[in-house]
């Protein structure tokens, strides 16, 4: 049988799950279904990451030890991955004995074949934060990102692993193998990483307490990110069970999130061909959810809750949205307005109508039971196996939205069939009865069809529709390659049941506002004097385009944009760094007053204004959103008015 081995990365216990957890998880989950009902072997491997600075400074914070933090805080990864449906056939911590004796067996191995050795690690280091900053995550003049305090060089024993002695080993690897990281701009950026040259890496830290010690030398605990990558060797058995690790490290596969590629696409790797097993087979990297347009993150209050959602919207429109809303790899933006959206027109339009119109009639015209027929071939099932082979085609390359298309392209082909075939007048018709015959008998195939297709991604939906086609099957166990168009003549089908109700959207967005209401208080609505349309008229507003974003080193408000207006460029100056970092901003659209008189800010003279909404409290902004044109494609310099 062909095994398929698949992981999620190991999440920080540091952090409660947010969607962006949910998604990766999801994803694995839809192909690891798939895939089982294609006939593999499934393994799929989550868990979570435990070891740190992180977790021992959020411990500290929390006045516990950091094995009663991540003991408790693990939980709530369990928790939503049941609430999630998740599939998951192994749950690995990185405090658990299996994999704390195999991170040491690697490691001493390492060191014994001469791959790991001792040398000084130096690095700019917050000494109250008690923890090493990369020089591309500082503060302005060299500070802390976390407490804002400037930054020491530190000097520290440390292991090193001879990363650059494996590069061209690696480098051969990928230009042999073109899909070994997918897509392919993740393939791109890697390759160039890697032909710019790759330091050895330091491996363990004498600074930090809480990870685990170095076999020998107990001063020293692995350094956390090299203790994490081998979670997915020690949870099938690296160390003492040879037979089930052979059985799946050969097909193992990991999806991430694109910014922990270098991670697994370069230092995972290498440290493989050192062990001497070999390189994931592939590492599929997916975009990063923003809400609403904007980054997530605690400190603005909009971090996308997974359970909420689900108690909201339900598992399956959620499960649907997330995978069928943006093209695997890129980036998405998660609505809820855009959720309600997909909710009724693919869920409850073209889903749920088709089977609500289909049991109907069969109940109506058959008593319920479905009609056989001579031949049962029609348009779709003739369509059913090219649906089958291209949903392939799209699971192969994990574009999870193009399968959704596709499994959405055959349901519209069958609601279409119901009204090309109008199975009503049929019915009215005694001469007409093999035809009707015919013609329910393909729908009720294609929803049997349909309810299988959807299973690896809306797994009680598919079981749903089966319960109420009367299937006594379990469908998340069926077989792809072993269905049969036109085997369930004679059935009897169950209790209709509207699968997803519609939302009425105006009801639905007067609730949303009041929440957000809630959620933030706004200040008494103070307004101001009326003005004339002559007077407003004054004011020049324009579409630009943000393309450079500065740091005002004298300012801890501004930031200095510089704007693409189309028929030129210019300086502003906006009070806007609590809200967003520089990524977040480069390439967005902006509304600027393209009129104001030029003013010097901070040193830095600015030519206009950047307009945003906010909510301030005396005179402080607590939430702060630019205004954005709704529509992406208009042209640089377009006028506001
Ligand atoms: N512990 C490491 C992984 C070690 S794997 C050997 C880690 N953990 S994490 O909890 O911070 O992130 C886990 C995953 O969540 C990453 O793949 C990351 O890309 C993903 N996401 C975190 N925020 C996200 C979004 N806003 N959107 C999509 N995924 C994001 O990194």
């Amino acid at each position: 049988m062909k095994t398929f081995y698949i992981t999620t990365p190991i999440y920080y216990v540091n952090d409660i799950p947010h969607i962006g957890h949910a998604y990766t998880t999801i994803a694995c989950d839809a192909i690891s279904r798939y895939k089982r009902m294609k006939g593999y072997d499934v393994h799929f491997l989550t868990g979570t990451d435990e070891h740190g600075q992180k977790i021992q400074a959020a411990a500290e914070k929390k006045g516990i030890t950091p094995q009663q933090l991540v003991d408790e805080i693990h939980q709530n990864f369990k928790e939503l991955w049941k609430v999630l449906n998740i599939s998951n056939d192994d749950f690995i911590r990185t405090t658990e004995e299996r994999h704390i004796k195999t991170v040491q067996a690697m490691f001493k191995k390492l060191i014994d074949q001469g791959d790991i050795y001792k040398g000084t690690y130096s690095g700019y280091y917050c000494v109250p934060c008690e923890t090493y900053v990369p020089e591309n995550a500082m503060g302005e003049n060299k500070t802390c990102p976390d407490c804002g305090r400037p930054l020491t060089i530190m000097e520290e024993e440390s292991y090193f692993f001879k990363a650059s002695k494996y590069v061209p080993e690696l480098i051969k690897f990928y230009e042999e193998h073109l899909k070994a990281i997918m897509p392919k701009i993740r393939y791109n950026e890697i390759m160039s990483f890697l032909k710019s040259g790759v330091h050895d890496q330091s491996v363990s830290r004498t600074s930090l307490k809480w990870g685990i010690p170095v076999p020998g030398d107990e001063k020293h605990v692995v350094y956390v990110w090299f203790d994490a990558l081998i979670n997915y060797a020690s949870a099938i058995g690296y160390l003492d069970d040879h037979e089930r690790f052979n059985k799946w490290w050969p097909n193992v596969r990991h999806m991430v999130g694109k910014d922990i590629i270098r991670f697994h696409c370069v230092i995972w790797p290498l440290m493989l061909i050192a062990l001497g097993l070999n390189i994931p087979v592939e590492v599929i990297a997916h975009g990063w959810w923003t809400y609403n347009g904007e980054k997530m993150s605690k400190t603005k209050g909009n971090v996308v809750d997974p359970f909420a959602m689900v108690k909201e919207y339900g598992l399956d429109p959620f499960r649907y949205f997330l995978l069928r809303e943006v093209p695997f790899g890129n980036d998405g933006d998660f609505s809820e307005r855009a959720l309600v959206g997909r909710i009724n027109s693919d869920l409850a339009n073209d889903l749920g109508n088709l089977l609500n119109r289909t049991l109907q009639m069969i109940k109506s015209y058959r008593d319920g039971i479905v009609p056989s027929c001579d031949d049962s071939s029609s348009d779709l099932s003739r369509l059913a196996p090219e649906i089958l082979s291209r949903l392939d085609e799209c699971m192969n390359d994990y574009a999870f939205d193009d399968a959704l298309k596709t499994i959405w392209e055959f349901i519209s082909r069958s609601n279409k069939f119901i009204d090309e075939t109008m199975p009503w007048k049929l019915a009215k018709d005694e001469n007409e009865s093999q035809k009707l015959n015919h013609v329910l008998l393909n729908l009720y195939e294609a929803l049997r069809l349909s309810a299988m297709l959807i299973a690896p991604f809306m797994p009680d939906t598919s079981e749903q529709i089966f319960s109420q086609l009367g299937l006594k099957d379990n469908p998340l166990k069926c077989q792809y390659d072993s269905f049969k168009w036109g085997d369930a003549s004679g059935n009897h089908i169950g209790e209709a049941k509207v699968l997803f109700p519609r939302i009425d959207v105006t009801e639905w967005q007067k609730a949303y506002d009041e929440k957000r209401k809630e959620k933030v208080k706004l200040p008494e609505v103070e307004t101001k004097p009326e003005i004339t349309i002559d007077e407003f008229a004054k004011v020049e507003m324009r579409v630009a385009r943000i393309i450079n974003v500065e740091e005002i080193p004298r300012s801890k408000k501004l930031y200095k944009l510089e704007l693409d207006l189309g028929y030129e460029k210019r300086t502003v100056c906006s009070g806007i760094k609590a809200f967003f970092t520089p990524e977040d901003l480069n390439g967005r659209l902006v509304i600027v007053v393209t009129n104001l008189k030029p003013v010097k800010l901070c040193g830095v003279e600015s030519n206009g204004m950047v307009l945003a909404a906010s909510v301030k409290h005396d005179g402080k902004a607590e939430v702060l959103t630019l205004l954005r044109p709704a529509d992406e494609n208009i042209p640089l310099g377009s006028l506001v008015s």
